[in-house]
């Protein structure tokens, strides 16, 4: 239910807001006709494409695509929610926030949220006193010491101690007037099976409080003091303890991600642990389990490049492959660190420190390169049927690759160290990508980009159109009679076209505000971006009409070709039916050349 109270007191945070003013707190901008243009806060670039016009209220970045209005910038500048934005600049402009009425259901739920977060404070709090100011915490303290890990360290990570006993932070926290239902909830504790009463999940173990992006403990890493099993305990899943979407690390090194350009992903809380305390800060780990898509996402929220530190033994490698294949689906430039002898970043550190670390980060591998290492490193590549293996294992990569020049060179290579014919190589990853097109595989490069190029000229036209649109919703009427909304070749266009339509219908003008609550992520970074750009000089009308003409073009293109298949379909099967489709298609042909 939308909160009549609530919204106006987002518009007029929104109204007495300045998107420009806001954007050069943080950015140096400078104007350029009708819109200011600045280095993107949100990657690492030396020439500006990050732009704003003041009228429109948006922002853009022409090389990261992050766009939307004045909160979606504070939420992305400060990692906060869109909502939290608009508080923090109703605070800013001193305009009162009114209360709301939440639903019972939002209400239980927050104050779940709000007392997990609590539980687990106070146990980071209970194990960290337990490390450092206990007795019994001192084996604990010397494990640490033992892996190079001192007092700094532990307070920075708020590293701590599980004592070894069966209740002691169950019992701690009943004290307290936590409920045993609640600790058992939160992964603390355990019920037990037999009896009454519950006991500490975590025993004897040095604790690695995880936080959530704003750096809230949601739950922990216990790993065993020296030997034994498992390794490492961890929280179990809970409302705030997600491992699919969390990051170890994400809250202390997102800034440095940021500037960077890219973020490094480890496999192990010690290896991040090691990386950011010798002042490599843009490190994450992935928690114990394979990297998934949604962690992806988030880093790419700050940075487009991802390079992967994983350990170099076998497992290691096999999990870089399987976290190179999500990564390649979200268009993420990757890169593979290698460390050598089979070490962890950790320990690589501990024995030749941190420039030599740095010497790995800058001598990272492009994934063509890694995969080309690692093949020839693991596959028996000198008889002719280990050629063929070899090969196999290339094409895959090398098909996703974009650039002639460097597919050319790589193909001459992968010719030289198999020592077969470079026709050969060509003709075989020829094969892939036919086959592996026709079966929903990669196309071959060259194709994608004939394919690419035309995309982003029907996309263009699209936003053209959207931005008429936005600015005139009576567009709306004229566009619909020559290509309707649902055959717009851009889902994103589709959806925000419905959306002005449902403006329109209602009687309202369209608004940044709406327009941020109810597009997704990707259709609000479109408009944005529709809003911003320039179209060429062109009035926006004169635009509008030639985006249409191409547009329908490709409209007809589709229509005509559903008409032919459908006459020869039916001439086939002996349908006389097909001479009307004919007729049809015939039709739209004459029209597609009037154009
Ligand atoms: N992990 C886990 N549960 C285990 C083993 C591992 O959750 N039983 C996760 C942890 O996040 C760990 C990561 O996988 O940090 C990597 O495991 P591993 O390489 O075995 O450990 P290291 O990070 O090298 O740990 P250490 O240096 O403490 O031995
Ligand atoms: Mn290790």
């Amino acid at each position: 239910m939308r909160d009549g109270l609530l919204d106006e007191f987002v518009e007029r945070v929104r109204a007495e807001s300045d998107l420009l003013t806001v954007v050069s707190s943080y950015v140096s901008m400078k104007r350029k006709g009708n819109r200011y243009w600045g280095c993107c806060p949100f990657h690492h670039e030396n020439t500006p494409s990050f732009s704003v016009v003041p009228d429109q209220g948006f922002f853009y970045c022409f090389g990261c695509h992050a766009g939307g209005n004045v909160f979606k910038f504070i939420s992305l500048i400060e990692n906060v929610s869109y909502f939290e934005a608009v508080k923090i600049q109703a605070e800013k402009l001193n305009i009162p926030m009114p209360q709301r009425k939440k639903s019972e259901v939002e209400i239980i739920k927050d104050q779940k949220i709000a007392d997990l977060q609590k539980i687990h404070e106070m146990a980071g709090d209970f194990f960290y006193n337990c490390l450092m100011k206990t007795s019994y915490g001192i084996p604990a303290k010397e494990y640490l010491f033992s892996r190079g890990i001192h007092e700094d360290i532990i307070s920075e990570f708020r590293l701590g101690y599980a004592p070894d006993a069966w209740d002691k932070l169950s019992m701690a926290f009943l004290k307290r007037g936590i409920k045993q239902e609640f600790l058992v909830e939160s992964g603390l504790a355990a019920q037990r099976r037999n009896s009454q009463g519950a006991y500490d999940r975590f025993r004897n173990r040095v604790m690695i409080p995880i936080a959530d992006e704003r750096g809230h403990v949601v739950g922990f890493g216990g790993r065993v003091l020296g030997e034994g099993q498992p390794k490492y305990l961890n929280s179990p899943e809970t409302v705030i303890f997600n491992k699919r979407r969390l990051l170890f690390g994400l809250d202390r090194s997102h800034q440095a991600i940021r500037q960077a350009g890219y973020a490094i992903v480890v496999e192990g809380y010690m290896d991040a642990i090691s990386v950011y305390s010798a002042g490599v800060r843009n490190v994450v780990a992935s928690l114990g389990t394979a990297f998934t898509s949604e962690q992806c996402k988030k880093l790419l929220r700050y940075a487009p490049e991802i390079y992967f530190s994983y350990d170099s033994d076998e497992a290691g490698q096999n999990a870089t492959l399987r976290a190179l294949s999500v990564v390649r689906e979200t268009g993420a430039i990757v890169k593979v660190l290698v460390v050598p002898d089979g070490k962890d970043p950790d320990e690589f550190i501990r024995r030749h420190g941190v420039d030599a670390f740095r010497a790995l980060v800058k001598a990272a591998l492009p994934l063509m390169e890694y995969r080309m290492q690692y093949v020839l490193k693991h596959v028996e590549h000198s008889s002719l049927e280990g050629k063929v293996k070899a090969l196999n294992a290339l094409l895959p990569v090398l098909a996703e690759l974009r650039n002639a020049v460097e597919i050319h060179a790589y193909v001459v290579r992968i010719a030289q160290v198999l020592g077969i014919d470079e026709g050969a190589v060509r003709s075989e990853m020829r094969r892939f990508s036919q086959h592996g097109s026709s079966a929903g595989e990669p196309m071959r490069a060259s194709i994608r980009q004939v394919v690419r190029q035309k995309d982003d000229a029907v996309r263009r036209a699209g936003r053209i159109i959207i931005k008429a649109a936005w600015q005139d919703t009576d567009v709306l009427m004229h566009l619909k009679s020559v290509v309707p909304i649902e055959q717009f070749p851009n889902k994103l266009h589709v959806e925000i076209l419905r959306f002005l339509e449902k403006q329109e219908m209602c009687g309202v003008l369209p608004d940044d505000i709406t327009a941020a609550e109810e597009l997704s992520e990707e259709a609000a970074s479109e408009l944005s971006r529709a809003l911003v750009e320039d179209s060429d000089g062109q009035e926006v009308t004169e635009a509008y009409e030639d985006s249409v003409t191409s547009l329908r073009k490709v409209y007809l293109q589709k229509l005509f070709d559903e008409h032919s298949q459908k006459a020869d379909e039916l001439s086939r099967g002996g349908d006389s039916g097909y001479k009307q489709e004919l007729a049809e298609s015939q039709r739209i042909k004459d029209e597609m050349d009037a154009l």
